[in-house]
């Protein structure tokens, strides 16, 4: 039997991504033929870069990937893996406090399409403790986040604050 074309499906808030999104993007990159990045247009949460900048900010920041594909969507993330046939869902797992919203997550996404695999990755250990809140946070203190986001989402934050 043929093996079916790998497209994977990476979303997020991205708000904004950070050096270990890009550390678990580079790992998903190497799992599938393509990677679709998503931008999640509607979080649940508040957010401080408008969906378009967000989206900017990862074209910018994943240049050097071919075959990686930044969009946004709106709704549920089953419904957009069923719109670009995607058959696989990555997520970051930065630590154990992600793993029980990460697990009923994937779950519910799985029953809502069978079709589709959720796979958890593992970022490098220097991006264990990073998320973008904790960033936005350092940011709007003048802190220095160079270490923590790539050139572009520094300016970014420095325009923001
Ligand atoms: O980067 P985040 O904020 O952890 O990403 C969360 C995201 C965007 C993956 C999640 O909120 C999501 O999938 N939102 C779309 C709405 C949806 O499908 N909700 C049901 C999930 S159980």
């Amino acid at each position: 039997m043929a093996k079916k074309k790998t497209i994977g499906l990476y979303p997020g808030s991205f708000d904004p991504v950070t050096n270990g999104h890009l550390d678990i993007a580079q790992r998903a990159y190497k799992m599938c033929d393509q990677l679709h990045i998503a931008v999640v247009a509607n979080p649940s949460k508040k957010v401080l870069f408008s969906v378009e900048k967000r989206v900017e900010l990862l074209n910018k920041t994943t240049r050097h990937l071919s075959n990686v594909v930044i969009s946004s969507f709106n709704g549920l993330l089953v419904d957009y893996a069923r719109q670009i046939k995607a058959n696989m869902i990555f997520r970051g797992l930065r630590a154990v406090a992600d793993f029980e919203y990460e697990f009923q997550m994937a779950l519910i996404n799985r029953s809502l399409y069978p079709g589709i695999e959720v796979v958890f990755l593992v970022p490098n250990e220097k991006f264990i403790f990073l998320s973008s809140s904790a960033i936005k946070e350092v940011a709007t203190l003048k802190g220095d986040v160079s270490g923590f986001v790539p050139s572009a989402v520094e300016k970014a934050l420095r325009d923001a604050f």
